[in-house]
């Protein structure tokens, strides 16, 4: 493995003081996964032009897609690119959904700013043991740390699950103590990917648990809250897929609505990485359906670029508040 990389000499600074900022502001911070570079180019050009601060994440299964060094190099350029684009706004580099303490610490070493450890599936012990030895290697590179209490439906990274736990508010004051985490994520009704909730077409989505959300804020108050899960599967992409040749039946997700309320709330990191994904392949189909004679990627990914850079100044700018944040 390479030699050891800090993130400040990348240009990366660690969550806390973004999200101090975001609690006292009422708005959240929006968490955007990536996977190549018109994902990332796109993220950092729509949070420039929107002066949103920003946190790049990638999960495990990403970083191997891109490779660890080159998504370093990748970063560390679009630092430089948002420079020179003359947004100095505050970017985080975090790895999502870590699931050991070796990738967790692979990651630090390698210039991430802040870390996801999601030991959410084990029995809280178990947890808050893997979750404390990530915190404490952390802590001596200052860089910030993640835990997740309560269990969402769908895939993160290798870990599915069925069903959703929700978050047990009686445990969150004791896990945040015993780790010392920076932030806690929590299940309240979201879930991963674009099959959110089991309504028919025109029903509305039931609504998150705000309650347990309260329940959680009055026992660790002021503590940074992280939502998982938070892509609303914009309809307008989810029918241009079905449209121009894909399959997407009944795929629904949280409403911009819910997103405000929370952003509002002690929730100040949202992670969005369906959206992102939904955006591109719309515009690539969409293209690739409309002029069959094209074959230089630069003809589909680029307007596939330009529509997601569309879509993050939307999220930043009427959903999370967090534009004019940076
Ligand atoms: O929460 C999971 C993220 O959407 C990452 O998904 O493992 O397919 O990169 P991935
Ligand atoms: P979505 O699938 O709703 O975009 O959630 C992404 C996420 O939580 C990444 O950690
Ligand atoms: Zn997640």
């Amino acid at each position: 493995m390479a030699t050891q990389t800090r993130y400040t000499d990348l240009g990366f600074v660690n969550a806390r003081e973004m999200f101090r900022k975001a609690i006292d502001g009422g708005y959240a911070i929006p968490a955007y996964n990536f996977n190549n570079m018109e994902q990332l180019e796109a993220i950092i050009i729509g949070c420039v032009e929107s002066r949103s601060p920003v946190i790049l994440q990638c999960s495990g299964s990403a970083i191997k897609y891109m490779n660890q060094t080159f998504l370093k190099y990748m970063a560390m350029g679009v630092v430089q690119m948002a420079k020179e684009l003359g947004g100095n706004i505050p970017i985080a580099l975090h790895l999502d959904h870590g699931d050991s303490f070796d990738l967790a610490k692979t990651c630090i070493d390698q210039g991430f700013s802040s870390v996801m450890i999601d030991g959410s599936h084990h029995p809280f012990e178990e947890n808050a043991k893997l979750t404390r030895q990530v915190v404490t290697y952390a802590r001596s590179r200052d860089v910030s740390v993640e835990g997740e209490l309560g269990v969402l439906a769908g895939i993160e990274d290798k870990v599915a699950s069925e069903v959703s736990h929700y978050t047990r508010p009686e445990e969150v004051e004791a896990f945040v103590e015993k780790t010392g985490v920076d932030s806690l994520a929590i299940s309240i009704g979201t879930s991963h990917g674009a099959y959110k909730f089991k309504v028919k077409p025109g029903e509305e989505t039931p609504p998150l648990r705000f309650d347990i959300l309260e329940e959680i804020e009055k026992r660790i108050p002021g503590f940074p809250i992280v939502l998982h899960g938070a892509s609303t599967v914009v309809p307008k992409y989810v029918e241009m897929i079905n449209r121009f040749g894909g399959k997407l039946d009944n795929a629904v997700g949280v409403s911009e609505e819910q997103l405000r309320r929370a952003a509002h709330s002690a929730v100040c990191k949202v992670n969005i990485d369906s959206d992102t994904r939904l955006a591109m392949t719309a515009t690539v189909r969409k293209i690739l359906a409309e002029k069959p004679e094209e074959f230089d990627p630069r003809k589909y990914l680029g307007p596939a670029r330009d529509e997601l850079v569309g879509m993050i100044k939307h999220k930043n700018e009427s959903v999370l508040g967090s534009a004019g944040k940076a």
